[in-house]
């Protein structure tokens, strides 16, 4: 039985390697890789197709803009058309699409970052299978932020009866707090940075969504500190080889996902580690040390 999976930013850097890892682990695998330029989604798959000449007939670009309700509604239409809604042509949905700190403003981030997933599933959704899986990419600054909060914020960001409606309340919050001079500490969200606060409302978007639908899989997972165009720039500044600031390959950033989207995570709603172990929501766990049991 086909295993059809929707990749978000799968153009380049680790979506584009999991699109690779998904195809090479599940025969069964067919990736719909989303880009939100078709000319960049097309030229990765040729890439792809160039070394693997066997996936020319798994990959197909999926045009998607998380950040715009109307491009995400239209992807989801085309895939609805393409293969139908009865019986759910979906098996996975892997929320990959992101943008670091770099020029864009908290607004923009929170838009991207954890918005862009919000829209994809609620278009997406009854288009995956009942028992589908869900991988949301958020980043160890997601607990990092969280670990710099006060108490009573870090209750609100690892709630286990939260709501997409704490996140939609938090993001506000931030986004009039950065309005009105940005005094984050005393509001208790730490130093505010805004990428860590899109990944750590992500996180809590996924104990919601898992919560709401318990016959499906919903997983957050950080990749690891990898070598993208993302996170190149750190090592410019710096004047290092990424792999000398410890960053690894796209690869090896696939790996938590895969487990995710394949595997068994042993639970829903759950944050994992890019070992593929599960982690805490509220403080970072290196690779490597045990798994978080709580
Ligand atoms: N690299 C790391 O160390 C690291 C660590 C923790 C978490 N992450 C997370 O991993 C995910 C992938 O990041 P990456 O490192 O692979 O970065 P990347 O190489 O910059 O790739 C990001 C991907 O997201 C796409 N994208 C950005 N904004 C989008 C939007 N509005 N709509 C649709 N697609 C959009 C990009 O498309 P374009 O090519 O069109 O820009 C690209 O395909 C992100 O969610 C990131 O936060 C990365």
């Amino acid at each position: 039985m086909t295993r059809r999976v929707v990749i978000t930013g799968a153009n380049k850097g680790i979506g584009r390697a999991t699109v690779a890892a998904a195809l090479e682990r599940d025969p069964e695998c067919h990736v719909l890789l989303g880009s939100r330029s078709p000319e960049r989604g097309e030229a990765a798959r040729a890439e792809l197709v160039a070394e693997h000449p066997s996936w020319a007939t798994r990959i197909e670009v999926l045009p998607l803009e998380v950040s715009d309700e109307a491009s995400v509604t239209a992807a989801a239409k085309r895939v609805a058309e393409r293969y139908g809604r009865d019986p759910a042509p979906l098996y996975g949905i892997v929320n990959n699409a992101g943008i670091g700190l770099g020029s864009a403003d908290l607004a923009t981030i929170l838009d991207v970052n954890t918005r862009g997933p919000k829209r994809v599933i609620d278009a997406f959704l009854r288009l995956l299978q009942e028992d589908g899986r869900i991988v949301n990419v958020s980043s160890a600054s997601g607990p990092m932020f969280v670990s710099g909060c006060s108490e009573a914020r870090q209750a609100e960001f690892t709630n286990p009866a939260g709501t997409w409606e704490d996140v939609e309340a938090l993001m506000q919050e931030a986004l009039e707090l950065k309005q009105s001079g940005g005094d984050f500490p005393s509001a208790g969200l730490g130093e505010g940075n805004a990428y860590g606060l899109s990944k750590a409302l992500l996180n809590l978007y996924t104990i919601a969504l898992a919560r709401e639908y318990p016959k499906r899989t919903i997983n957050a997972c950080t990749p690891g500190y990898i070598a993208t165009d993302l996170t190149r720039p750190h090592a410019k500044a710096r004047g290092m080889d990424p792999a000398a600031m410890g960053m690894k390959t796209p690869k090896e950033g696939a790996r938590a996902s895969i487990h995710l989207l394949f595997g068994d995570p042993g639970g829903s709603g759950w944050y994992f580690g890019s070992d593929a172990q599960r982690s805490p929501l509220d403080r970072y766990r290196s690779p490597g040390d045990p798994p978080y049991a709580g």
